[in-house]
């Protein structure tokens, strides 16, 4: 087990105006992983990536990254972290290249003309080197955000929703991008909405909700954990009600009759062996099907399912 990059313990945020965005965070970010935060709007990523940048002070608890205490030692690490920040608030009248150079020589880095290149290339951005940021579309001042962080070379990048407006295509380039950077041993600890990237990108998750971190784990670990087979099985006739041989798996009738929908085994394929005996209990008592469409839930619907029970719980 690697010493972790980052070691926050007891971590809390009182907003002024009484807002308890961080309630007593505990987490340790491996070295090289790719970490995602997932949470709904409001949740504390944002907080709790401005409390390891230096852009919110903490209330309680302590924050070391590499080993440095950030409260009493923040230069020695500073320079090894990146962000690229939720908000655009970055230099509207400087052009690409321009900010992007900057970025790269604000921490000491050595002026690398073929390195910047290549990262506005890789983000689609080459064309707009000598354009002014204010002119370009919202996807691509992200973008911008993006090519600056990468420029700096940080060991610890934060990127709070570094996707978000970035339309389809260009987000799966910014996957490889962020792939890529993973290869030369970054730590990248990333908050999206888009749950499709964190299954496509994260090696662990973190789920957070109201300043609370309610669950860190391998992110296969915890859709083998959590996950659930569902089944949909169309039938040739409507069945009015479920006999009772069926009644016994976990199955709905729906579509007025036609359909039988299963949910149920635990843990990724959990369902499938299940589901055989159900389509063998379907023959057995002459209940015809005409197709059958067998999937294992995703990140998603393990996250919805799990903030809900928290909603219930609450
Ligand atoms: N500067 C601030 N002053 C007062 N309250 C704040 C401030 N910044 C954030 N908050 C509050 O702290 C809580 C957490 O906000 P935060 O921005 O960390 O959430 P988030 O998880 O990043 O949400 P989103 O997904 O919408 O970006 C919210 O209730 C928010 O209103
Ligand atoms: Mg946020």
């Amino acid at each position: 087990m690697h010493e972790p990059v980052l070691s926050i313990r007891g971590l809390t945020k009182t907003y002024r105006g009484g807002t308890r965005a961080l309630d007593n965070v505990d987490l340790d970010i491996r070295k090289g992983e790719i970490f995602a935060l997932l949470g709904p709007n409001g949740a504390g990523k944002t907080t709790l990536i401005g409390a390891v940048c230096g852009l919110v002070r903490p209330t309680g608890g302590t924050i070391a990254a590499f080993g440095h205490d950030l409260a009493r030692d923040w230069r020695a690490a500073r320079a090894r972290i990146g962000l690229v920040p939720q908000e655009l608030s970055t230099d509207m009248f400087e052009t690409v290249r321009r900010a992007v150079t900057y970025s790269q020589g604000l921490f000491g880095k050595r002026h690398d003309p073929a390195r910047i290149e290549e990262i506005l290339r890789g983000l689609s951005l080459w064309d707009k080197r000598d354009t002014q940021i204010r002119a370009l579309s919202g996807g691509m001042k992200r973008r911008v955000l993006i090519a600056k962080a990468l420029a700096h070379e940080p060991e610890l990048l934060f990127l709070d929703e570094p996707t978000a407006g970035v339309d389809v295509e260009l987000r799966k380039g910014m996957w490889d991008q962020i792939a890529a950077l993973k290869e030369r041993g970054v730590t990248i600890i990333l908050t999206t909405h888009y749950i499709e990237e964190a299954e496509e990108m994260a090696d662990r998750v973190g789920i957070i909700r109201g300043g609370r971190i309610l669950m860190v784990d391998e992110k296969h670990a915890m859709m083998e954990r959590l996950g659930t087979t569902e089944a949909v099985i169309d039938l040739s006739e409507p069945l009015a009600a479920l006999p009772p041989a069926i009644a016994a798996f976990p199955v709905e009738l729906a579509g007025e009759g036609m359909r039988l929908v299963y949910r149920g085994g635990s843990g990724a394929g959990g369902g499938a062996a299940e589901v055989a005996r159900l389509t063998q209990a379907l023959t057995r008592t002459g209940i015809a099907y005409t197709s059958l469409d067998i999937h294992d839930s995703s990140l998603e619907d393990i996250f919805v399912g799990l903030l809900g029970a928290q909603e219930v719980s609450a």
